[in-house]
């Protein structure tokens, strides 16, 4: 099985390095290398992170690499080429694609990210799970990330390939990425090896936010402390880096992170009309529960006061109420 795994990242290794050739030195990767840069990235990240260019053929990459004596069984078991059912020939997976190498721990290539440069679906087409690559225990950029989040003890946590690459541009060494994928419990075992903190950046439309409260919810049940980064107008933080900037980045998002139970008054908030009595009083309730959940004392108190201040209530009617929640919970 060694030797199989051993072949298998051997061929990624070879195609990796020849779909970054395709896009950086090559007239028929050009058109790619203009959308990158369009979009903002640099030459020194397509170098970081070995982005490359799959040509718009049906057999480059099988003529390419079964020249160099790959069988074509193992290649279609990398999910490199697929087989048709009529003929039995082959055809590659990736065409006319932006191609993001997904790396192990140890840095090796076991899988791609195909993203199209149009409106062709999906917009990122994945290697299939295989026996080197296995989805939910793989963090995009977990590899080049490592020595800073240990060094850190802090994970910054995105959504995407795109804003884990525009962070590290500005100056976010520490980010991994979920390549789309909601967080698994291997992604988190992971996480919790390497450092105790981490911050969930994902995009700030509703799905992200919805993802960031799940995400959130399990990295705290684990022990992590947990913090929630925000953007403005439903960005992404790719968009937001290029839209505002690099230190405003830094300064205003990652900086300005949220506590997770302040991020919490904020999504229950979501879809409620605040003056109307009964979301009003949900609110208040939801608020309570969560209140009721934190370990200090110090924290229930703070949190309390707010509600009170915020809604005009006696600050002892809520403790009871509180108290009675945290009875029940016991
Ligand atoms: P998004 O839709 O937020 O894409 O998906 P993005 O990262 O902002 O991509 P750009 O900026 O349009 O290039 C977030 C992540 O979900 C995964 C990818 O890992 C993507 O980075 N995804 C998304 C897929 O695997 N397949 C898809 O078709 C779409
Ligand atoms: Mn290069
Ligand atoms: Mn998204
Ligand atoms: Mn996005
Ligand atoms: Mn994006």
């Amino acid at each position: 099985a060694s030797k199989e795994f051993s072949k298998m990242i051997e061929a990624h290794e070879l195609i990796r390095k020849f779909y970054h050739h395709l896009l950086v030195n090559t007239k028929d990767g050009q058109h790619a290398l203009e959308y990158l840069l369009n979009r903002g990235f640099t030459l020194a990240s397509i170098e970081k992170f070995q982005i490359g260019y799959a040509l718009n053929s049906w057999d480059f990459v099988y003529k390419f690499l079964t020249k160099r004596n790959f069988e074509p069984e193992l290649l279609e078991r990398c999910g490199l080429i697929i087989k048709r059912e009529k003929d039995e020939t082959y055809f590659d997976r990736f065409r006319d694609r932006i191609m993001f190498p997904i790396l192990d721990q140890k840095g090796n290539t076991i899988a791609f990210s195909g993203r199209s440069l149009g409106a062709d679906e999906p917009k990122y087409l994945n290697s299939p799970e295989t026996a080197i690559f296995n989805k939910s225990k793989i963090l995009y950029n977990f590899h080049l990330a490592r020595a800073s989040i240990r060094k850190q003890q802090q994970v910054i946590l995105f959504e995407g390939f795109a804003d884990c690459i525009a962070a590290e541009r500005a100056g976010v060494e520490n980010g991994v990425a979920t390549m789309g994928t909601s967080l698994t419990s291997e992604h988190i075992a992971l996480i919790r090896r390497n450092a105790e903190a981490v911050t969930v950046c994902y995009d700030s439309d509703s799905a992200g936010i919805e993802a960031a409260y799940r995400a959130a919810t399990m990295l705290a049940e684990a022990g992590s402390h947990v913090r929630v980064a925000l953007m403005p107008d439903g960005l992404d933080p790719d968009d937001y880096i290029k839209k505002f900037g690099a230190e405003k980045f830094n300064k205003e998002i990652i900086g300005s992170s949220l506590t997770f139970m302040s991020f919490k008054l904020l999504y229950f908030r979501r879809g409620k009309d605040l003056q109307n009595e009964g979301d009003r009083l949900q609110y208040i309730e939801e608020v309570l529960m969560e209140i009721s959940q934190l370990d200090k004392a110090v924290e229930r108190d703070h949190y309390l006061r707010q509600l009170a201040n915020e809604f005009s209530l006696s600050l002892e009617a809520l403790k009871e109420q509180q108290r009675q929640l945290y009875f029940a919970g016991k």
